[in-house]
Formats: C-alpha cells, structure tokens, sequence
C-alpha cells in the first residue's frame, strides 16, 4: 500500500494538460468510484489500527493533492477557454442595422423651419391645451366669431375658456407678451380642428407660422420675405402672387399662391387649371392685437402669415390624400428616403 501511495503521488505531480476533458478523465481514474485512490480507501477500512496509524496521513494527503491539482487545472482551463470565445473580430464586417426614415411631415416642417433659420427666425414653442385668450381674444376675435363655434374648435371638460388649439397663432401671442419687439419667430406644431375625416381635411394636423415684428416693418418685407420662401421651397422660378383676403389678426390680410410647378403655370388638375397653387395665410398685424399684447403699436409694426404643414408636404411630393399621413403604412413612409 505504501508504495502505491508513493507511485500515484508521482504521477499527480507530475500531471499536466492542455484540455478540461483530460482533466476529468484523470479525476475519473483518481478519484471516480472504481478510481484508484477510492480503492485505496476501501482497502484501508480492512487495516488494522495499527496499519491504518501509519499509512492514514500519506493517504489522505494524496487524497488532497489530487483534488488540489484538479481543481487548479480545471480553473487554469476554464478561463482560457473564456478568453478564446470572448475575442472579437475587428475584420468582420458589422451587422447591417435597418436604418428608419422621417416621416414626410417632420420632413417638411424641417424645410420650412430650415429656411426661415436662414432669414434670423429662431424657433417658438407653446401649449396644445389652450385657453381663449391666447387663440382667440387677444387675437381680435369678435365674441361672436364662427370659428369660436362648437362645429370648429375642441373645448375641454365643458369648460368654453379651455381649448385644444385651432392654430399655432397662439404661441405669437405668448411670444408678444413675452418679449420686447424686435421680435423674428417661427412657431410650429399640431392643431385641432372638429372636422370630419377625408381625403382633404382631418381633426389634427400641422402648422407652421411666422412673425416679425419691429419698427418701420411693412408689406413689402412680407412680400420679399415670401418670395424668398416659396423660392427656396419650391425653385428659383417660382412665382407667387397674393390675393385679398380676411383674417380677425392681420390688417390687410392676403392669401399667397404660388405659380403651380407641376403645369408650369399652363394649368392642369392639380391647380384646377388656373396654374396657381394657394399654400399660406399672411397680412400685417392688426394694431389691436399688438395693443393685446402690451407692445406700442404707434411705434411698431409687423406681419404674420401661416401654412399647414400637411398641404406643403402634398403640393412638394404630389400626395393626394391626407389620411396616408396618420395611417404609417411602411410603403407610404418609405418614398420619403431616410433621412435620420
Ligand atoms: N392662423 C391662420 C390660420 O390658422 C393662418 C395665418 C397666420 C394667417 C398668420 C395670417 C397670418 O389659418
């Protein structure tokens, strides 16, 4: 017995390997249930007192060492083996992620706002819940104005003063009763209007509007400034034109066409055969509304205009119904590139 102790102790230091499965093939004979140090236990429980006293301790040692070696090697292995799997290839080429594109709307209200940057506008923000103040009194809405009425305007909890807003005007008037003229914004953002869903109107969309503001500021600066629009939006050639027209806000108050691009101005169904296509409200500010709003109108002078986001969108990419831009159908959002 004592010699093969001696011998088996010899071969476990001198036991070395490369891989986890020569280690456990060497556990097995060591120490598995017919190995060679389990066997030497069960020939030990035949000893005599005596015997056992003198060869206990080199068995258990034994025992030890070769639970001690496994154990190291075990270890050893298993981490490199952790190392090769975790080690990447720089020279694979990376996984193609799916890049989205913009949807046309955020597309265009990008342009628009784009442009107005170039001018010196800078962008303003406000409430969708509304109160009246700010969409129709201070814009000099008469009480009695039809676009106050139920058929038009969302109001909230019953409450006729809280309402969703039926235009971005709103936020000119928090930005005049805010801030001292010069003022020079942009406001976009979304709309309520209680109207019945079709090819050609729906309940939500987008505006964007404009305000200047300052001294000595005239029509004739509303003008260039909407040429200089229509120009960077639609072509150098572009023409517009402005026609008459009436909002409460804005004294005088005209609606800008621009020359229809699809015809050349000839004429086809897109701009009904009159060659002009109607893209925004404008006019100079109404001396009451600036009064509304704390700012001199003695002294200052202004003009606003606002398109919808939406019809910009449909005369640019020729789209002819407005609901493909609430219903996300991928083959629609795709056409518009992806741009991220
Ligand atoms: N607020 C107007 C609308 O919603 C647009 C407009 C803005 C017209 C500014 C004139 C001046 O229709």
């Amino acid at each position: 017995m004592k010699n093969k102790v001696k011998e088996l102790l010899e071969q476990v230091e001198k036991f070395t390997s490369e891989n986890l499965d020569c280690v456990e093939e060497f556990r097995i004979k060591m120490l598995g249930k017919k190995g060679e140090i389990t066997q030497l236990f069960e020939d030990f429980k035949t000893f005599t007192a005596e015997q056992k006293r003198e060869i206990g301790k080199d068995l258990n040692e034994l025992k030890i060492k070769t639970l001690e070696k496994i154990n190291s090697f075990k270890e050893l292995l298993g981490k490199s083996q952790e190392k090769t799997t975790n080690i990447f290839d720089m020279t694979l080429p990376a996984n193609n992620e799916p890049v989205g594109s913009r949807h046309p709307i955020s597309i265009m209200k990008n342009k628009i706002i784009d442009i107005f940057k170039r001018l010196g506008y800078t962008i303003a923000e406000g409430p969708e819940i509304e109160d009246d103040w700010h969409v129709f009194s201070a814009l000099n809405f008469p009480p009695e104005h039809p676009a106050r009425d139920m058929q038009d305007t969302f109001f909230i909890e019953s409450n006729p003063d809280i309402l969703l807003r039926t235009h971005t005007s709103s936020i000119q008037v928090r930005a005049m009763e805010q801030t001292k003229p010069p003022i020079r914004i942009i406001c976009p953002g979304r709309v309520f209007r209680n109207e019945a869903i079709s090819a050609r109107a729906h309940c939500i969309f987008h505006q964007v509007e404009g305000l200047y503001i300052d001294e000595n500021v005239s029509f004739a600066d509303l003008k260039q400034t909407l040429l200089y629009f229509a120009q960077e939006m639609f072509g150098k050639d572009t023409q517009i034109r402005l026609r008459p027209s009436y909002f409460p806000f804005t004294e005088p108050s005209a609606e800008m066409d621009v020359s229809c691009k699809i015809c050349g101005g000839k004429g086809c169904n897109i701009c009904k055969g009159t060659g002009w296509l109607e893209i925004m409200g404008c006019g100079m500010v109404d001396p009451n509304v600036l009064e509304s709003c704390k700012i001199d109108s003695k002294k200052y002078t202004g003009f606003a205009f606002g398109m919808g986001v939406e019809r910009m969108a449909m005369l640019k990419w020729q789209i002819r119904d407005l609901r493909l831009y609430f219903e996300n159908d991928i083959r629609f959002l795709r056409q518009f590139g992806t741009v991220v």
